[in-house]
């Protein structure tokens, strides 16, 4: 008989108890002899106690390891097995640790460690991985060189560094670059690979290698040409070269984020480098681009210079989110892409800032890191960078950036050594600035103005809501990036920043002729909610005016938030000016068409129940879901006449090419189809599905038929074709579970996890179908519950599998007290019933009660 374990509260780690490790590590060499079920780690490890060691014992790290052997300076040592790792006498002088353990990369299923995907090894050591390896100080303030010897049958067996020999069944690497154990790699399998190679500006050739598994060797050159590019950008933009001589990229099935910068041996989730004409989008396009040259970035921010401990996370994350974005706006356009980062913010970093899973970019306490790696420590870690940036300056930008590169190289670093470059590059003090990374929850700035004798004052006032254990929050230094215009559209007075730095503080522009129209917060210069009262009419001066185009797509914004809410509230006809605002916008060709299909895209569902949660409405997920349905057939029949027309004009001529102007044009021609099949019962999609000879226009087509009468036989046919290419399939189940009807979208989730080509060990096809269903508000939160339902059933089915993954799907639940009693009690019990499991991961069991607690 068992006995239900108790749930004992597991450990929480705090920023404050920061202690260096007693020891510096000098060498690490390993030696790996591969086998499925009894892999031999055999670990050489030079050790020196620092001089404030006092303790000669020490602690390694480890977790799920069989220790076969373990000697020091040669001799036998029997250390002391406990939780998490071992302890064991040392001489208190320079010593060799050696030590030898079994792990079995196949029964891994949490694909943290070494593990197997598809057939190949391969490994996963952020955050706290290396332990699942062998035993080591498995933290990011211990570096060191590592030398790799992999013994294995596989034709191509890689680690990070450059190639140190090889020969039949085995290879030798060496990595000549302190590095922490969290960016070790090792990958061995019958690959193949896509070469080609990049000169460096100081003239050194760097081999480049994207490794898949054969029959994917096509899909690899879009890729390639990414990462000549980030090779290129790091070094005219940031002046970074790379530092070896082999840069290798590899893609696996199985994996639980999108990828990960190990040193020289870059792996990604093969969604997140396989690319090709007939099976991505240009969606796909755009963050395979973004992913490589992020994973890349990190080559120096990161790994060159990295955290001191994970709670600097955004130290590394933060930086290279910046400089990833940087990088699509060179590459492709710079409105487009802050509008579809600001889109993102608000989807996924504002409902977690101003629920019970807020935390500061840089967090003070946690129980399992994995839950950390969040939108605030990754999104807003970034909008702060570029906070950083607009008050001091792109020039000193530069200059701040040299000194860090300079400074810390080789180091393991804080947010505190961050802003020092800071200080000392520019004498501005930032210690009230240091507020962003310290304090939780998405800032309020109301807005007021007085015109006067030609003198115009803008009255800002800021306050942040309580977030979880931060109940008072001191004000913060807020750049508002602001404009003025006159009624004709003319500009009176360009961008200029004001910062903002008290609880309440006016600004006066003086010497205007009459009272300006503002436009404020441009380039959403700060992750701030604006709180301004303002007519519908000044929304559509500025939705046609605003000089600024972030701003214009946010009059745009508004304008929907505004019509769907009285939809919502008061049965309202969708508003006739925005409709008028919004046809005359699709049909200007002046305008980026890529710009036109985000005005034209209505806020999402989830966004407007957050709108009514703030203004003291309890959203209706059923009403929000009628409203967008009613909106979309309203645009649909007042642009009747001219849609087949625009979709025409729309249409892009000539064969596929992922760039962003073909990719603007086909967002909007997407959009124009969508209304289209609202009026011809999905006739043009029909026949745009038949001739589509890119993945782009045939899932636009699949998507908008998806709700006309063919929709069954047109997916039972893209099924067909696609079955046997696994991502094409993950969109196939997404689409089904993100399609299907509010009192459907259970049901059709439920069949597809029963559906053969489900399998939850894959997160690509768990996140496919859970994801889907988390995101399909009306259906999710269903009255009837079973939207609750099905995703904790199966997160707790999970959870002994893949507590990573598992974990990260629990924030479905984080917006839960918005909604009214019924609904939240129906998540109570889900949420209550996924913490009784007996067992429950560490993570998991973090995330569900900080959920309930918040
Ligand atoms: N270092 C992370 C990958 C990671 C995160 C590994 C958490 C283990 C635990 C990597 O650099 C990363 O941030 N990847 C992102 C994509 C990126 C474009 C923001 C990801 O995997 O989603
Ligand atoms: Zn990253």
């Amino acid at each position: 008989m068992k006995d239900a374990a108790p749930a004992t509260a597991p450990e929480t780690f705090y920023l404050k108890d920061y202690k260096p490790f007693g020891f510096e590590v000098e060498t690490v060499e390993l030696t790996f002899k591969l086998a499925p079920n009894s892999t031999r780690v055999l670990s050489k490890i030079r050790f020196s106690p620092q001089d404030n060691a006092a303790d000669p014992r020490f602690f390694l790290h480890g977790e799920a390891l069989k220790l076969i052997s373990a000697k020091i300076d040669g001799a036998p040592v029997t250390p002391e097995l406990i939780a998490g790792g071992l302890i064991c006498d040392t001489p208190g002088t320079p010593f060799t640790w050696e030590a030898e353990v079994e792990i079995a990369p196949a029964a891994n299923t949490a694909l943290e460690g070494l593990y197997m995907s598809s057939g190949m090894y391969c490994t996963q050591c952020e955050a706290e991985g290396f332990r699942k390896i062998t035993y080591y100080p498995d933290r990011p303030d211990v570096m060191s060189t590592f030398s790799v010897r992999i013994e294995g049958d596989e034709t191509v067996l890689l680690s990070n560094g450059n190639p140190a020999g090889s020969g039949e069944g085995w290879a030798e690497w060496h990595d000549p670059w302190p590095k922490p154990a969290y960016l070790f790699a090792l990958v061995a399998g019958d690959l193949v690979n896509h070469p080609d190679h990049f000169t460096t500006r100081s003239g050194k050739d760097v081999e480049l290698n994207i490794w898949v598994r054969p029959g994917d060797e096509g899909k690899c050159a879009f890729g390639m040409e990414a990462l000549k590019k980030s090779m290129k950008w790091d070094e005219d933009v940031y002046g970074r070269e790379y530092d070896l001589d082999i840069f290798n990229i590899v893609a696996v099935d199985d994996f639980n984020m999108g990828a990960m910068e190990n040193k020289g041996l870059n792996i990604f989730n093969s969604s997140c480098v396989l690319a090709s004409p007939e099976t991505s989008t240009d969606a796909n396009f755009e963050r395979i681009e973004a992913i490589i040259a992020h994973e890349y970035f990190h080559n120096w921010t990161g790994n060159r210079i990295t955290c001191r401990d994970w709670f600097q996370l955004c130290l590394k994350e933060g930086l290279t989110v910046f400089r990833d974005a940087q990088f699509t706006a060179d590459m492709r356009s710079e409105p487009v892409k802050r509008i579809e980062d600001v889109i993102a913010l608000r989807a996924r970093q504002f409902p977690e800032d101003n629920g019970p899973l807020a935390h500061p970019p840089r967090p003070e306490q946690f129980q399992e890191i994995n839950n950390f790696y969040t939108a605030t420590v990754y999104e807003k870690g970034a909008e702060v960078i570029g906070m950083l940036k607009r008050l001091v300056g792109d020039d000193n930008y530069d200059k701040a950036l040299d000194l860090y590169f300079d400074r810390h190289d080789g180091q393991a670093c804080t947010i505190e050594d961050w802003l020092r470059v800071f200080e000392d590059a520019t004498g501005r003090d930032l210690s009230q600035f240091k507020l962003w990374y310290s304090q939780a929850g998405t800032p309020r700035v109301k807005v007021s103005e007085d015109y006067a004798d030609g003198s115009y004052t803008l009255t800002f006032e800021q306050s942040t809501p309580p977030t979880p254990g931060q109940p008072d929050k001191a004000p913060r230094v807020i750049p508002l990036a602001v404009g003025l215009l006159a009624a004709n559209g003319d500009e009176l007075r360009a961008t200029e920043v004001l910062e903002l730095i008290e609880a309440k503080q006016s600004f006066t522009f003086d010497g205007l002729a009459s009272k300006p129209v503002p436009s404020i917060l441009r380039e959403f210069s700060a992750p701030v909610i604006l709180e301004r009262e303002t007519t519908n009419a000044e929304r559509a001066f500025l939705l046609a005016h605003d000089t600024d185009p972030f701003n214009r797509w946010e009059a745009g914004n508004a304008l929907a938030t505004e019509t769907r809410v009285t939809m919502v509230t008061e049965g309202a006809a969708p508003d006739g000016a925005y409709l008028d605002a919004l046809e005359k916008l699709v049909r200007d060709d002046t305008l980026d068409p890529a710009f036109r299909a985000l005005v034209l895209s209505p806020p999402s569902q989830s966004e407007i129940a957050q709108t009514l949660h703030d203004r003291g409405v309890t959203p209706d997920p059923q009403k929000i879901y009628d409203a967008a349905e009613t909106f979309a057939q309203t645009l649909a029949q007042q642009l009747e006449t001219s849609l087949p027309r625009l979709y025409a004009a729309t249409t892009v001529d000539g064969p596929y090419q992922p760039d962003a102007n073909g990719a603007g044009l086909r967002a909007l021609n997407g959009r124009i189809l969508s209304l289209l099949t609202r009026l011809d019962g999905g006739e043009q999609a029909a026949r745009q599905y038949q001739a589509a000879d890119n993945m782009t226009q045939q899932y636009a087509a699949l998507a908008a038929l998806m709700k006309a009468e063919n929709g069954e036989r047109q997916s039972q046919a893209f099924f067909d074709q696609w079955q046997n290419d696994r991502l094409v399939m993950d969109k196939w189940f997404a689409l089904q579970v993100a399609c299907a009807a509010p009192d459907a979208a259970a049901k059709v989730a439920t069949d597809l996890t029963r559906h053969t080509l489900f399998d939850m060990k894959n997160p690509n096809r768990f996140r496919a179908v859970m994801g889907a269903l988390a995101g399909n508000h009306a259906g999710f939160h269903h009255a009837s519950g079973a939207g609750y339902q099905l995703l904790a059933e199966n997160l707790i089915a999970l959870d002994s599998l893949n507590p990573q993954t598992t974990a990260r799907m629990c924030a479905a639940f984080q917006t839960w007290k918005r909604y009214d009693s019924a609904r939240q009690a129906s998540i109570r019990v889900e949420l209550e019933r996924i913490l009784a499991t007996e067992g429950l991961s560490r993570d998991t069991h973090e995330m569900v009660s900080r959920i309930l607690q918040g």
